[in-house]
């Protein structure tokens, strides 16, 4: 029999327990990073299939937007601030102007490159609410001063930010009888934090409406929902990649080029 009083043991077992762990982690990284490899296929040519004029306009705005907050850049960079660069921009934009949501939900926001981008098509599209969840980046002084800090302020009016963490923002966010059409998940992108948005969310998911998930290659957890949708698409990101689903997605596929 074990000997659980046995001087040692229990560190013994920790260290272990916390192995297997971490080589599970581990495991599900490379598995889910393979997995996404072989589902890639380029978003230009996507796009292009989809809607060539709307992709063209979309990825127009990425270049207007990378060129606009060049200075709000330079300041971050000046001071040491880093909080990661653009993400599926065109995407994002493409998907506002295409869908024309009435109500957005992202999830992680630092810079505010993905933020710009929805805010962005919203205005074009002359409707649309944006809801955004975020928390301060500890590490940094007065970071609640540097969330969304690219977003341009004239894009800024149809945008609600909050800053309380996933768990605390989507009680105060997807309020009884709140839809949403369009979904964007960036931030806590462990397994836990992830299915809890899955399921968080789902009471509130419009009819037609499409998921966008960040760094799908960390774990297993885009490929698990997607399989559930049928429709799905991977598309690579700087050696990222980024999953798309959502019965929205079929629809817009079946009315494309038509
Ligand atoms: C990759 S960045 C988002 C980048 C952003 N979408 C863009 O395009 O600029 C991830 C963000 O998620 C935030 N985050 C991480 N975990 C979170 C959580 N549990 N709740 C809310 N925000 C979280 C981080 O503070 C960070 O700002």
């Amino acid at each position: 029999m074990r000997n659980f009083t046995r001087p040692g043991y229990l560190p013994v077992m920790t260290h272990k327990m916390w192995l297997r762990i971490v080589w599970g982690h581990d495991r599900e990284r490379k598995a889910a990073h393979a997995w996404a490899a072989e589902q890639a296929e380029d978003a230009d040519d996507w796009g292009d299939r989809i809607d060539g004029a709307l992709w063209r306009e979309s990825a127009g705005f990425a270049r207007s937007l990378a060129e606009s907050a060049r200075p709000r850049v330079q300041e971050l960079v000046s001071a040491g601030i880093d909080l990661g660069g653009p993400g599926g921009i065109e995407l994002l934009y493409f998907l506002t102007r295409i869908l024309r949501p009435g109500t957005v939900l992202e999830t992680g926001v630092a810079a505010g490159w993905s933020t710009s981008a929805v805010l962005g098509a919203m205005k074009v599209n002359g409707a649309g609410r944006l809801y955004s969840s975020d928390f301060p980046f500890f590490r940094i002084p007065d970071p609640e001063r540097y969330i969304g800090y690219v977003v341009p302020e004239e894009l800024k009016g149809p945008w609600k930010l909050h800053i309380k963490g996933d768990r605390r923002n989507l009680e105060e966010i997807l309020l009884p009888g709140t839809k949403v059409e369009l979904l964007h998940y960036d931030s806590d992108k462990t397994r836990k934090g992830r299915e809890f948005f899955l399921l968080r969310s789902r009471p509130h998911l419009g009819e037609n409406h499409i998921i966008v998930m960040d760094d799908i290659q960390d774990n297993m957890v885009f490929r698990e929902y997607a399989e559930t949708q049928g429709l799905y698409r991977v598309f690579p990101y700087e050696g990222k990649f980024i999953g798309v689903t959502g019965p929205g997605l079929a629809a817009l596929e079946r009315t494309a080029g038509k």
